[in-house]
């Protein structure tokens, strides 16, 4: 028998993903973002996403020429202060990122002053091997990230649940042939797995591009249910996140005091978290 993890204190907030139609031209790319996060707050978002690769088209060729940096890049200051002037915590899907001659698919966040709460590399990768960031905390809660592939692996939205996150957000951007197959059934999998929300956003599919989206950008609820979802144009999907829901499937189906760790590890245990909520393995 285990402990149940202690939630943090959290409150009911209302969630927007942002079905982007992206471009090749990067400084409309980041506009028009802006934008949709304004709509997004204006109609009563608390927490907005942005998809996977939100300012270039999608695939590594595009990201030498697409990426930059953190520190003093365009595609932070416009998410900072898109944030800031939206009053909103926001979650900037990702953008290639160069640093120290390597790029790296990133994840940042902020909080609705603009201040970068949080950042995360893609974790599975062939080539990269950082430890990433996965989660934030928001006035809401805790909510863990990943990226797109991470939703493949059950174990980071596992360690998140357990550390008490009562949702995990995944920007991505399946395509035409895994985003039927395994789009909606991972999130659902790992939503009923964890007992907690997931949430996955696309962009929207752009027929002339050299990748073709699946789009539907989707939340699915603790029961396993999908709340919120989309096909494949630009849209922004909302939905209202209440964490009680995740302590009311967690007592009526109570996984989380009868998990048996006397047989089985406890994956959460093996990750550290610092105050920052950089997760490295013990
Ligand atoms: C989608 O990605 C999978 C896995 O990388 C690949 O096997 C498949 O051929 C791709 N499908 C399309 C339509 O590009």
């Amino acid at each position: 028998m285990s402990k149940a993890p202690i939630l943090s204190p959290s409150s009911p907030f209302k969630l927007a993903l942002i079905q982007l139609a992206i471009g090749a031209d990067k400084s409309k790319n980041l506009q028009h973002a802006k934008s949709k996060i304004l709509e997004a707050a204006r109609h009563g978002a608390n927490v907005v996403v942005l998809p996977e690769c939100f300012n270039s088209p999608y695939g590594t060729n595009f990201f030498p020429e697409y990426a930059e940096p953190l520190d003093g890049g365009d595609s932070v200051a416009m998410l900072s202060s898109a944030a800031k002037e939206a009053g909103i915590y926001l979650i900037g899907g990702s953008i290639p990122e160069s640093r120290q001659g390597k790029i790296y698919n990133t994840l940042t966040a902020y909080d609705p002053t603009g201040k970068l709460i949080g950042v995360h590399n893609k974790v599975h990768l062939f080539d990269i091997d950082v430890p990433g960031k996965i989660r934030f905390k928001a006035k809401y809660g805790k909510i863990g990230v990943g990226i797109c592939y991470d939703m493949r692996f059950p174990e980071l939205a596992t360690v998140a649940a357990r550390k008490g996150c009562v949702a995990m957000i995944y920007p991505g951007a399946f395509n035409m042939t895994t985003g039927p197959l395994h789009w909606e059934l991972l999130q659902r999998a790992r939503a009923v797995d964890n007992q907690m929300y997931v949430a996955a956003c696309s962009p929207a599919r752009d027929l002339e591009a050299s990748y073709h989206a699946w789009g539907h950008s989707t939340v699915v609820d603790p029961t396993g249910a999908v709340i919120a979802t989309c096909e494949e144009s630009e849209t922004i999907v909302y939905a209202d996140v209440d964490p009680a829901q995740v302590e009311t499937i967690r007592s009526s189906i109570p996984l989380y005091t009868q998990r048996r760790f006397d047989i089985y590890d406890d994956v959460s245990e093996s990750v550290a978290f610092d105050d920052e909520g950089n997760g490295t393995k013990k």
